[in-house]
Protein backbone atom coordinates (compact mmCIF):
# COMPACT_ATOMS: atom_id res chain seq x y z
CA UNK A 1 0.00 0.00 0.00
CA UNK A 2 0.72 3.54 -1.03
CA UNK A 3 1.58 6.37 1.98
CA UNK A 4 2.56 9.50 3.08
CA UNK A 5 4.60 9.72 6.40
CA UNK A 6 2.55 12.40 8.20
CA UNK A 7 4.96 12.40 11.76
CA UNK A 8 7.58 9.99 13.21
CA UNK A 9 9.93 9.29 16.39
CA UNK A 10 12.29 7.08 17.96
CA UNK A 11 10.90 5.60 21.50
CA UNK A 12 12.88 3.40 24.12
CA UNK A 13 10.69 0.99 25.79
CA UNK A 14 12.21 0.21 29.08
CA UNK A 15 12.21 -3.75 29.47
CA UNK A 16 14.40 -4.87 31.59
CA UNK A 17 17.24 -5.96 31.37
CA UNK A 18 17.09 -4.96 27.93
CA UNK A 19 16.10 -1.71 26.40
CA UNK A 20 14.78 -1.54 23.01
CA UNK A 21 14.76 1.95 20.76
CA UNK A 22 11.44 1.85 18.64
CA UNK A 23 11.48 3.87 15.31
CA UNK A 24 7.47 4.58 14.69
CA UNK A 25 5.43 6.92 12.77
CA UNK A 26 2.32 7.77 11.55
CA UNK A 27 0.96 7.58 7.61
CA UNK A 28 -1.87 8.58 5.08
CA UNK A 29 -2.79 6.15 2.52
CA UNK A 30 -4.31 7.57 -0.64
CA UNK A 31 -7.90 7.49 0.94
CA UNK A 32 -6.85 9.15 4.13
CA UNK A 33 -6.95 6.45 6.25
CA UNK A 34 -3.98 6.84 8.99
CA UNK A 35 -2.02 3.98 10.73
CA UNK A 36 0.79 3.87 12.90
CA UNK A 37 3.94 1.76 11.49
CA UNK A 38 7.45 0.85 12.20
CA UNK A 39 10.83 2.21 10.61
CA UNK A 40 13.48 0.35 10.07
CA UNK A 41 16.81 1.55 12.48
CA UNK A 42 18.70 2.36 9.12
CA UNK A 43 15.73 4.31 7.40
CA UNK A 44 15.37 6.16 10.51
CA UNK A 45 18.59 9.36 9.02
CA UNK A 46 16.49 9.95 4.98
CA UNK A 47 13.03 9.94 7.08
CA UNK A 48 11.24 13.38 5.98
CA UNK A 49 7.93 14.55 6.77
CA UNK A 50 6.13 14.54 3.77
CA UNK A 51 7.83 11.87 2.23
CA UNK A 52 6.42 9.08 0.25
CA UNK A 53 6.36 5.27 0.59
CA UNK A 54 4.86 1.34 0.98
CA UNK A 55 3.41 -0.02 3.78
CA UNK A 56 4.72 -3.63 4.08
CA UNK A 57 3.20 -6.24 6.63
CA UNK A 58 5.87 -8.20 8.41
CA UNK A 59 6.06 -10.70 10.65
CA UNK A 60 8.11 -10.33 13.88
CA UNK A 61 9.46 -12.67 16.78
CA UNK A 62 6.84 -10.15 18.68
CA UNK A 63 4.09 -10.05 16.10
CA UNK A 64 2.92 -9.08 12.91
CA UNK A 65 3.64 -5.14 12.34
CA UNK A 66 3.07 -2.75 9.35
CA UNK A 67 6.53 -1.11 8.80
CA UNK A 68 7.00 2.15 6.35
CA UNK A 69 9.28 1.82 3.64
CA UNK A 70 10.70 5.03 2.44
CA UNK A 71 10.54 5.19 -1.97
CA UNK A 72 13.77 6.59 -1.68
CA UNK A 73 16.39 4.04 -2.83
CA UNK A 74 18.82 3.62 0.41
CA UNK A 75 20.69 0.95 -1.62
CA UNK A 76 22.12 4.28 -3.37
CA UNK A 77 23.91 5.38 -0.45
CA UNK A 78 27.60 4.85 -0.04
CA UNK A 79 28.33 3.40 3.71
CA UNK A 80 31.04 5.21 5.49
CA UNK A 81 33.84 3.59 7.52
CA UNK A 82 36.54 5.76 9.29
CA UNK A 83 39.67 3.03 10.40
CA UNK A 84 42.36 4.05 12.20
CA UNK A 85 46.35 3.65 12.17
CA UNK A 86 45.30 3.05 8.24
CA UNK A 87 48.39 4.67 6.60
CA UNK A 88 50.06 1.34 6.56
CA UNK A 89 49.89 -2.50 7.14
CA UNK A 90 46.58 -4.12 8.45
CA UNK A 91 44.88 -1.16 8.82
CA UNK A 92 45.64 0.30 5.24
CA UNK A 93 44.41 -3.12 3.74
CA UNK A 94 41.27 -2.72 5.87
CA UNK A 95 40.90 0.81 4.46
CA UNK A 96 41.27 -0.53 0.24
CA UNK A 97 39.01 -3.66 1.49
CA UNK A 98 36.04 -1.66 2.50
CA UNK A 99 36.83 1.40 -0.29
CA UNK A 100 36.26 -1.47 -2.43
CA UNK A 101 33.28 -3.06 -0.80
CA UNK A 102 31.43 -0.13 -1.55
CA UNK A 103 32.21 2.54 1.55
CA UNK A 104 33.50 5.93 1.27
CA UNK A 105 36.60 5.68 3.94
CA UNK A 106 38.08 8.07 5.96
CA UNK A 107 41.75 6.69 6.47
CA UNK A 108 43.47 8.18 9.56
CA UNK A 109 46.81 7.98 10.99
CA UNK A 110 49.49 10.34 12.64
CA UNK A 111 51.13 10.78 9.06
CA UNK A 112 49.81 10.25 5.57
CA UNK A 113 52.13 7.87 3.57
CA UNK A 114 52.98 6.88 -0.07
CA UNK A 115 50.75 3.65 0.97
CA UNK A 116 47.61 5.51 2.15
CA UNK A 117 47.78 7.51 -1.58
CA UNK A 118 47.98 4.44 -2.97
CA UNK A 119 45.20 2.95 -0.85
CA UNK A 120 42.78 6.24 -1.80
CA UNK A 121 43.74 6.21 -5.48
CA UNK A 122 42.56 2.59 -5.78
CA UNK A 123 39.16 3.42 -3.58
CA UNK A 124 38.70 6.56 -6.28
CA UNK A 125 39.55 4.15 -9.22
CA UNK A 126 36.44 1.80 -7.95
CA UNK A 127 33.75 4.34 -7.60
CA UNK A 128 34.18 4.97 -3.95
CA UNK A 129 35.67 8.24 -2.05
CA UNK A 130 38.51 8.67 0.20
CA UNK A 131 40.08 11.34 2.99
CA UNK A 132 42.99 11.10 5.03
CA UNK A 133 42.62 12.68 8.35
CA UNK A 134 45.62 13.47 10.55
CA UNK A 135 44.91 12.02 13.95
CA UNK A 136 46.68 10.98 16.89
CA UNK A 137 44.31 8.40 19.12
CA UNK A 138 45.63 9.14 22.45
CA UNK A 139 44.43 12.62 21.77
CA UNK A 140 40.79 13.54 22.69
CA UNK A 141 40.05 16.45 20.40
CA UNK A 142 41.74 15.20 17.62
CA UNK A 143 39.84 11.93 17.90
CA UNK A 144 36.54 14.40 18.00
CA UNK A 145 38.03 16.36 14.92
CA UNK A 146 38.17 13.12 13.41
CA UNK A 147 34.50 12.16 13.51
CA UNK A 148 33.39 15.61 13.21
CA UNK A 149 35.11 15.87 9.51
CA UNK A 150 34.05 12.18 8.50
CA UNK A 151 30.64 13.38 9.14
CA UNK A 152 30.81 16.48 7.68
CA UNK A 153 32.25 15.29 4.51
CA UNK A 154 30.26 12.06 4.37
CA UNK A 155 27.01 12.80 6.64
CA UNK A 156 27.32 9.38 8.36
CA UNK A 157 29.97 7.11 10.09
CA UNK A 158 28.58 3.65 9.58
CA UNK A 159 31.52 1.59 10.43
CA UNK A 160 34.47 2.38 12.86
CA UNK A 161 37.92 0.08 13.16
CA UNK A 162 39.73 1.27 15.76
CA UNK A 163 43.03 -0.42 14.59
CA UNK A 164 45.51 1.98 15.28
CA UNK A 165 48.38 0.19 17.63
CA UNK A 166 51.68 -0.35 18.88
CA UNK A 167 53.72 -2.66 20.68
CA UNK A 168 57.26 -1.71 22.66
CA UNK A 169 58.52 -5.57 24.01
CA UNK A 170 60.58 -6.00 27.26
CA UNK A 171 60.28 -8.46 29.69
CA UNK A 172 58.09 -6.24 32.79
CA UNK A 173 61.41 -6.65 35.15
CA UNK A 174 62.89 -4.11 32.40
CA UNK A 175 60.05 -2.01 31.31
CA UNK A 176 59.69 1.40 32.36
CA UNK A 177 56.50 3.08 33.35
CA UNK A 178 56.26 4.98 30.06
CA UNK A 179 56.76 2.33 28.03
CA UNK A 180 53.78 0.85 29.65
CA UNK A 181 51.95 3.53 29.80
CA UNK A 182 52.86 4.51 26.38
CA UNK A 183 51.24 1.46 24.72
CA UNK A 184 48.24 1.61 27.45
CA UNK A 185 47.58 5.07 25.96
CA UNK A 186 47.68 4.15 22.26
CA UNK A 187 46.17 0.70 22.21
CA UNK A 188 43.40 0.63 24.92
CA UNK A 189 42.71 4.32 25.84
CA UNK A 190 42.72 5.18 21.67
CA UNK A 191 39.74 2.85 21.41
CA UNK A 192 38.39 4.19 24.09
CA UNK A 193 38.24 7.72 22.86
CA UNK A 194 37.36 6.67 18.98
CA UNK A 195 34.57 4.63 20.23
CA UNK A 196 33.26 7.34 22.47
CA UNK A 197 33.64 10.13 19.80
CA UNK A 198 31.89 8.34 17.35
CA UNK A 199 29.07 6.52 19.32
CA UNK A 200 26.77 9.80 19.36
CA UNK A 201 26.69 9.34 15.50
CA UNK A 202 25.66 6.23 15.85
CA UNK A 203 22.95 6.33 17.75
CA UNK A 204 21.53 9.22 15.69
CA UNK A 205 21.52 7.95 12.45
CA UNK A 206 20.08 4.32 14.02
CA UNK A 207 22.98 1.83 14.38
CA UNK A 208 26.49 1.34 13.14
CA UNK A 209 29.28 -1.42 13.45
CA UNK A 210 32.54 -0.94 15.71
CA UNK A 211 35.42 -3.34 14.87
CA UNK A 212 38.17 -2.84 17.72
CA UNK A 213 41.69 -5.16 16.11
CA UNK A 214 42.95 -6.60 19.48
CA UNK A 215 45.75 -9.87 19.03
CA UNK A 216 46.34 -13.29 19.70
CA UNK A 217 49.03 -11.67 22.42
CA UNK A 218 45.74 -10.82 25.12
CA UNK A 219 45.33 -14.82 25.22
CA UNK A 220 48.77 -16.83 25.11
CA UNK A 221 50.98 -15.12 27.63
CA UNK A 222 53.11 -13.34 25.19
CA UNK A 223 56.39 -13.32 26.78
CA UNK A 224 57.52 -9.35 26.73
CA UNK A 225 54.41 -7.84 25.76
CA UNK A 226 52.83 -7.30 29.12
CA UNK A 227 51.82 -3.89 28.20
CA UNK A 228 50.55 -5.08 24.73
CA UNK A 229 48.54 -8.13 26.00
CA UNK A 230 47.13 -5.93 28.87
CA UNK A 231 46.10 -3.40 26.60
CA UNK A 232 44.82 -6.08 23.82
CA UNK A 233 42.90 -8.09 26.41
CA UNK A 234 41.43 -5.04 27.61
CA UNK A 235 40.11 -4.16 24.28
CA UNK A 236 38.04 -7.65 24.15
CA UNK A 237 36.29 -6.98 28.08
CA UNK A 238 35.54 -3.37 26.67
CA UNK A 239 34.10 -4.65 23.15
CA UNK A 240 31.67 -7.22 25.22
CA UNK A 241 30.28 -4.06 27.38
CA UNK A 242 29.93 -1.24 24.35
CA UNK A 243 27.96 -4.25 22.64
CA UNK A 244 25.78 -5.07 25.46
CA UNK A 245 25.53 -1.19 25.75
CA UNK A 246 24.85 -0.18 22.23
CA UNK A 247 22.62 -3.39 21.29
CA UNK A 248 19.67 -1.19 21.62
CA UNK A 249 20.84 1.42 19.56
CA UNK A 250 21.51 -1.12 16.81
CA UNK A 251 25.32 -0.42 17.10
CA UNK A 252 26.93 -3.87 17.22
CA UNK A 253 30.90 -4.35 18.30
CA UNK A 254 32.82 -6.85 18.17
CA UNK A 255 37.37 -7.49 18.12
CA UNK A 256 39.63 -9.56 15.85
CA UNK A 257 42.60 -11.03 17.28
CA UNK A 258 45.07 -11.42 14.69
CA UNK A 259 47.97 -13.91 15.03
CA UNK A 260 51.29 -13.37 13.11
CA UNK A 261 50.26 -11.07 10.09
CA UNK A 262 52.94 -10.11 7.39
CA UNK A 263 53.70 -6.02 8.27
CA UNK A 264 56.03 -4.03 10.30
CA UNK A 265 55.17 -4.43 13.37
CA UNK A 266 56.58 -8.43 12.61
CA UNK A 267 58.96 -7.33 10.17
CA UNK A 268 60.73 -6.01 13.45
CA UNK A 269 61.09 -9.03 15.15
CA UNK A 270 64.44 -10.11 16.67
CA UNK A 271 65.67 -13.29 13.77
CA UNK A 272 64.96 -16.04 16.51
CA UNK A 273 61.90 -15.11 17.87
CA UNK A 274 60.41 -14.50 14.25
CA UNK A 275 61.24 -18.58 13.14
CA UNK A 276 60.14 -19.82 16.44
CA UNK A 277 56.43 -17.99 15.94
CA UNK A 278 56.84 -19.43 12.08
CA UNK A 279 57.47 -23.17 13.66
CA UNK A 280 55.23 -23.05 15.77
CA UNK A 281 52.19 -21.65 12.99
CA UNK A 282 50.56 -24.62 11.58
CA UNK A 283 50.20 -23.20 8.22
CA UNK A 284 53.34 -22.13 8.66
CA UNK A 285 53.56 -18.48 7.30
CA UNK A 286 52.63 -15.18 8.83
CA UNK A 287 48.62 -13.98 7.56
CA UNK A 288 48.47 -11.36 4.75
CA UNK A 289 46.66 -8.02 5.99
CA UNK A 290 44.41 -8.58 3.27
CA UNK A 291 43.26 -11.75 4.98
CA UNK A 292 42.37 -9.64 8.23
CA UNK A 293 40.75 -6.82 5.98
CA UNK A 294 38.19 -9.44 4.28
CA UNK A 295 37.11 -10.74 8.06
CA UNK A 296 36.86 -6.96 8.65
CA UNK A 297 34.09 -6.62 5.59
CA UNK A 298 32.45 -10.19 5.98
CA UNK A 299 31.29 -8.64 9.85
CA UNK A 300 30.28 -4.94 8.98
CA UNK A 301 28.65 -6.19 5.92
CA UNK A 302 27.11 -9.55 6.80
CA UNK A 303 27.23 -9.92 10.53
CA UNK A 304 23.86 -8.74 11.76
CA UNK A 305 23.84 -10.63 14.19
CA UNK A 306 27.34 -10.98 15.57
CA UNK A 307 28.23 -8.58 18.59
CA UNK A 308 29.76 -9.06 21.36
CA UNK A 309 32.56 -11.52 20.39
CA UNK A 310 36.25 -11.89 19.48
CA UNK A 311 37.29 -13.56 16.38
CA UNK A 312 40.69 -15.12 16.32
CA UNK A 313 42.16 -15.20 12.37
CA UNK A 314 46.05 -16.95 13.59
CA UNK A 315 45.88 -20.47 11.75
CA UNK A 316 45.35 -22.07 14.07
CA UNK A 317 48.70 -21.13 16.60
CA UNK A 318 46.13 -20.47 19.36
CA UNK A 319 43.54 -22.68 19.74
N1 LIG B 1 51.00 -7.57 12.66
C1 LIG B 1 50.55 -8.47 13.49
O1 LIG B 1 51.02 -9.61 13.50
C2 LIG B 1 49.45 -8.14 14.46
C3 LIG B 1 48.95 -9.17 15.25
C4 LIG B 1 47.92 -8.90 16.13
C5 LIG B 1 47.39 -7.64 16.23
N2 LIG B 1 47.90 -6.65 15.44
C6 LIG B 1 47.28 -5.32 15.61
O2 LIG B 1 46.86 -4.84 14.35
C7 LIG B 1 46.89 -3.42 14.33
C8 LIG B 1 47.68 -2.94 13.13
O3 LIG B 1 49.01 -3.40 13.26
P1 LIG B 1 50.04 -3.52 12.05
O4 LIG B 1 50.69 -4.84 12.18
O5 LIG B 1 49.38 -3.14 10.77
O6 LIG B 1 51.10 -2.45 12.54
P2 LIG B 1 51.78 -1.22 11.80
O7 LIG B 1 52.82 -0.74 12.75
O8 LIG B 1 52.17 -1.55 10.41
O9 LIG B 1 50.56 -0.17 11.74
C9 LIG B 1 50.07 0.48 12.88
C10 LIG B 1 49.59 1.85 12.47
O10 LIG B 1 49.10 2.51 13.64
C11 LIG B 1 49.55 3.86 13.57
N3 LIG B 1 49.62 4.47 14.90
C12 LIG B 1 50.52 4.24 15.88
N4 LIG B 1 50.30 5.07 16.93
C13 LIG B 1 49.23 5.82 16.59
C14 LIG B 1 48.51 6.86 17.24
N5 LIG B 1 48.86 7.30 18.46
N6 LIG B 1 47.46 7.42 16.60
C15 LIG B 1 47.10 7.01 15.37
N7 LIG B 1 47.74 6.03 14.70
C16 LIG B 1 48.79 5.45 15.30
C17 LIG B 1 50.93 3.77 12.92
O11 LIG B 1 51.34 5.03 12.41
C18 LIG B 1 50.69 2.72 11.87
O12 LIG B 1 50.29 3.26 10.64
C19 LIG B 1 47.51 -3.00 15.66
O13 LIG B 1 46.50 -2.67 16.58
C20 LIG B 1 48.24 -4.25 16.11
O14 LIG B 1 48.39 -4.30 17.50
C21 LIG B 1 48.92 -6.87 14.57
Amino acid sequence: MKAKLLSYTNITVPTPPYKKATKVGIVEDENGKRCLVRIEDEDYEILKVGMEGEVEERKTDFGTFNFFIPAVKREKRRKVAAVTGASRGIGNAIALELGRSGFNVVISDLEKTGECDETMKKIAESGGEAIFVQTDVTNLSQVEELMKKTVEKFGRIDVLVNNAGINIDKLVTGMTPEQWQKVIDVDLTGVFYCTKAALPYMIKQGGGRIINISSMSAFDGAVGQANYAAAKGGIISFTKVIAREYAQYNVLCNAIAPGFIKTRMTDAMPPGLFRDRLARNPLGRRGEPEEVAKLVRFLVTEGDYITGQVIGINAGEYV
